[in-house]
């Protein structure tokens, strides 16, 4: 008896404890709320939780949703964020959250006030009880018995977009979904920031401080934001912008569960923009900033005011669309350039002489107040433009080149918060009176005058600076400076100049500012022969005759004094045929320079990307190049006395000397690496998207197998003549990588030789280089080739016993699956990418 009775309190404790131990229930139904120290965790894989919480520093208690299996407590909704119960934590186990039957969701402290509640609205339950549940994307979830859903959280976010969560306006439930930030890591409640879609105009993403616009998309061009130049996708990632009379909203789809990713707006994120993307790094334990913004001067709205254009490559960074002037030349020449430009000759609509000038790879103005017609095609556009006197410019407003996929965009007034990219972005078409289109002389009569007004102004500063160094130059006499004092860290003056005999004794000849600026005739803008990672690039010719490129560091450019040292150290000590040679540099006071061996024909892209210039390429000049490169790549990687990896491999840094011998260049973002560290871990990723190994692009993790998967992707583009980024014109949605590969698994890969080659080449060579390429740009690093191997691959004439290559990175990259209406009928429009360099005279 007493044996059977100890049986039954054992059992009975069991079954007390049983619940304590398999606590992970997702649904809270009626009578059965959630405790301040209880949680839910999905079922599936378990990803999210949802349970009571203090942010740190608070004295406040949130019910909100959090990663379950990411070991930093990263919140990314909040139901009560603006009505919390008071006290911590630990001293709210009464607090509840709890569902009612009429599908009621409600928190309550510990004396069962209510401080937070949501009801569905009249109509949208059938029939009680409701059960509220924590499913396994985040979402928050009340349905009624029927299992219809009353309300979730997805509908209202908090900071964050997860996968599958829209922003945007959805007309037909009347919500408009945002993002705001927390005012502050401690305080969850509403801030200032808020991002949210504007649906007049062309739609496109605004982020807001208060009442003030700070940054913007830009529209949607089909395929993604033609204000987010970087947008990049990983391991399946899809956007999906939906624009019909439903619904305008944007969001992002994972494959899996195993993908954590998340687009937060973050008000304390001031360097790393406010907007942020941010990927879960299980092996390093750290979340990954690998996407932002706004991320540079130009993405502030409205920097150059209404008809001035932002170009973060030039200084100043503001100047006025071809046929404007500055409104006002004395604040422009202060460098602010807030108030924008004025037209030079007004416009003659009633004659009909008006024309359209193009302004290339542009971010396209604010379309809030644009006029959109999704039926026009570019030359329809074009007339309705002529034919409205109030009309001042016009843009195509689907380039993805998919059937039933056009339209146009137009504007009225002033064109606002414009920008260009040195390779993104679309042709603006901004009309002119006849008068201001064919001559540029005019207007740049007007710039020489705004010239002349900056340079006396700075001329000042110069003379004092001048002035200094002359004396200086004076005290000491040396023109050679060791550049070894440079790698111990210092870079004072005095430490340039005096630092001789230490380590490695680097003599690199340093040329007085003032040779440079006459061999250059004064930085002239008929000199510039393009923009280098840090700053613009001149033709130049030394007294002696010799010609060379002068490579100037910016002074707006923050990072720019490291990467400039960096670079220099580098290269004096590399020697070799395939990298470009540096031949001196010259520093005074804030200007840095860099003077190269002049490459007289420029760079890769100016050759490849175009036209009538790829007709110069043939193929063996191509495949002389490919070689060129992997040699000098091998060199950096393996053979130098310092490896080195290059992180930033594009068409635009290799350059091509007289006789097409490729050098590669532009070595500020190189890093040496120690033989042991087969890979470095970064947080802030530099390099050009569309060239970036998916693991460094969303990592942060480099290695000498980031820079082939570059050079893949230039064997690519060597092969195709066309870019990387920006083909999405092809069947489908595929980009490059992804498209030759599927032809070479078709065996119909010679479709994909550029056009210019006019079939003249060697089609063994050809498909070795294909399978070469495909073969470097493969998903996982540890399967592409080391460079050693690439040369052997390249030399060998077996195409045949070449591994067949796997998929490559970034292949599942696909256009927006934007939903299409009947009324669209097909056009497809391509916008072709051109080149970066600026043409020489
Ligand atoms: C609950 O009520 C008691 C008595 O009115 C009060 O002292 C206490 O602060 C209340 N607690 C909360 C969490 O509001
Ligand atoms: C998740 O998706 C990625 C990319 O598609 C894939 O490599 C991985 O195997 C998937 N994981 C699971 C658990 O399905
Ligand atoms: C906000 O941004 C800052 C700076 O980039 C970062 O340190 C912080 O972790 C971000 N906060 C969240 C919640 O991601
Ligand atoms: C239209 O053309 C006529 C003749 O060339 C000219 O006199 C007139 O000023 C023009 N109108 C405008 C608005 O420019
Ligand atoms: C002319 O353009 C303005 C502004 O873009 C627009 O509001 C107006 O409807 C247009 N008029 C016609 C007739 O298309």
């Amino acid at each position: 008896m007493v044996a059977n009775h100890q049986l039954c309190l054992c059992l009975a404790l069991i079954l007390l404890l049983l619940p304590a131990v398999s606590r992970a229930r997702d649904t809270i139904a009626p009578g059965q709320p959630l405790r301040g120290n209880d949680t839910l965790v999905s079922s599936g894989a378990g990803s999210f939780a949802l349970g009571f919480f203090t942010p740190p520093g608070s004295n406040n208690t949130y019910v909100g949703v959090w990663y379950a299996k990411v070991s930093l407590r990263t919140v990314v909704w909040v139901a009560n964020r603006a009505d919390p119960v008071r006290g911590i934590v630990g001293d709210n186990g009464g607090a509840t959250l709890s569902v009612s039957h009429d599908c009621t969701l409600a928190v309550a402290d510990a004396n069962s006030t209510v401080v937070w509640s949501v009801s569905p609205p009249p109509g949208a339950v059938h029939g009680g009880p409701c059960t509220a549940r924590i499913q396994d994307n985040g979402n928050l979830v009340v349905s009624d018995a029927r299992g219809r859903v009353a309300w979730q959280g997805f509908d209202y976010p908090t900071d964050t977009l997860l996968p599958g969560m829209r922003v945007g306006v959805d007309f037909a439930a009347g919500k408009n979904m945002t993002l705001t930030a927390w005012a502050s890591p401690s305080d969850p409640s509403p801030g200032p920031f808020v991002a949210a879609m504007v649906t007049s105009g062309d739609p496109e993403v605004f982020v807001w401080n208060g009442p003030n616009k700070v940054w913007r998309s830009g529209p949607w061009d089909g395929v993604q934001f033609t204000g987010v130049p970087d947008t990049v996708t990983y391991m399946g990632f899809t956007f999906r912008f939906v624009n019909n009379a439903h619904e305008v909203t944007y969001s992002f789809q994972v494959p899996n569960a195993s993908i954590v990713t998340r687009l937060a707006l973050n008000s304390t994120g001031v360097s790393g923009g406010l907007l942020q993307r941010w990927t879960w790094v299980e092996a390093a334990g750290a979340w990954n900033l690998y996407w932002y913004a706004p991320k540079d001067q130009c993405d502030t709205v409205s920097q150059c005011g209404p008809n001035g254009v932002c170009d973060t490559n030039t200084v100043p960074v503001c100047s006025c669309l071809h046929g404007f002037t500055p409104r006002s030349s004395a604040s422009w020449a202060l460098r602010d350039g807030r108030a924008g430009c004025v037209r030079e000759t007004p416009l003659d609509c009633t004659n009909g002489t008006d024309g359209f000038t193009v302004l290339q790879h542009a971010k396209v103005p604010d379309t809030t107040s644009a006029v959109v017609d999704y039926d026009a095609s570019g030359e329809q556009c074009k007339q309705r433009c002529l034919r409205n006197c109030s009309c001042t410019a016009y843009a195509r407003a689907n380039l993805s080149g998919e059937p039933g996929h056009r339209g146009c965009v137009m504007w009225a007034g002033g064109l606002a918060d414009l920008r260009v990219y040195p390779a993104f972005g679309q042709n603006l078409y901004v009309r002119l009176a006849a008068a201001d289109l064919g001559s540029r002389s005019k207007s740049k009569k007007k710039v020489n005058i705004v010239v002349a007004i900056v340079v006396s102004i700075t001329a000042v500063g110069i003379l004092a600076i001048a002035g200094f160094f002359i004396w200086r130059a004076k005290r000491t006499k040396a023109r050679k400076l060791g550049l070894s004092t440079w790698s111990a860290g210092s870079h004072s003056k005095e430490g340039l100049n005096e630092g001789k005999g230490h380590g490695d004794d680097l003599d690199l000849p340093m040329y007085d500012f003032e040779t440079i600026a006459e061999a250059t005739e004064g930085f002239s803008t008929d000199n510039k022969l393009g923009e280098g990672g840090f700053g613009p690039v001149y033709k130049g010719k030394l007294e002696d005759g010799q010609e060379i490129a002068v490579k100037t560091l910016s002074r707006t450019s923050t990072q720019g004094l490291d990467e400039f040292k960096n670079e220099v150290l580098l290269i004096a000590k590399l020697q070799h045929r395939n990298l470009v040679r540096l031949i001196g540099c010259s520093i005074s006071g804030q200007e840095k320079i860099l003077i190269y061996e002049y490459m007289a024909n420029k760079s890769l892209d100016y050759f490849l990307f175009d036209k009538t210039k790829s007709k110069l390429l043939d193929w063996q000049t191509r495949y002389r190049i490919i070689e060129g490169i992997a040699r000098g790549l091998l060199y950096l990687h393996q053979d130098s006395r310092y490896r080195i990896i290059h992180r930033d491999l594009k068409t635009s840094n290799i350059l091509l000397d007289k006789d097409m011998t490729p050098k590669i260049s532009d070595f500020g973002m190189a890093r040496m690496f120690g033989s042991d560290d087969a890979e470095i871990n970064t947080l802030r990723v530099v390099g050009t998207y569309g060239y970036m190994a998916p693991e460094y692009a969303m990592d942060g993790v480099f290695s000498v197998k980031s820079d082939v998967f570059s050079f893949g992707v230039i064997v690519l583009e060597i092969i195709t003549g066309k870019r990387n980024r920006g083909v999405y014109s092809y069947s489908g949605h595929l980009n490059l990588l992804a498209h030759a590969w599927s032809l070479l698994n078709e065996g119909n890969s010679l479709v994909l030789v550029d056009e210019n080659l006019k079939g003249s080449f060697n089609s063994d060579e050809v498909l070795k280089c294909l399978k070469v390429g495909l073969l470097c740009v493969q998903e996982n690093p540890d399967d592409r080739p080391l460079m050693s191997q690439v040369l052997l691959m390249l030399a060998s004439t077996d195409t045949a016993s070449l591994p067949t290559p796997k998929q490559p990175g970034f292949a599942a990259r696909r256009a927006a699956t934007e939903d299409t209406s009947s009324s669209k009928p097909d056009c497809s429009i391509v916008d072709s990418m051109t080149i970066t360099m600026v043409e020489g005279r």
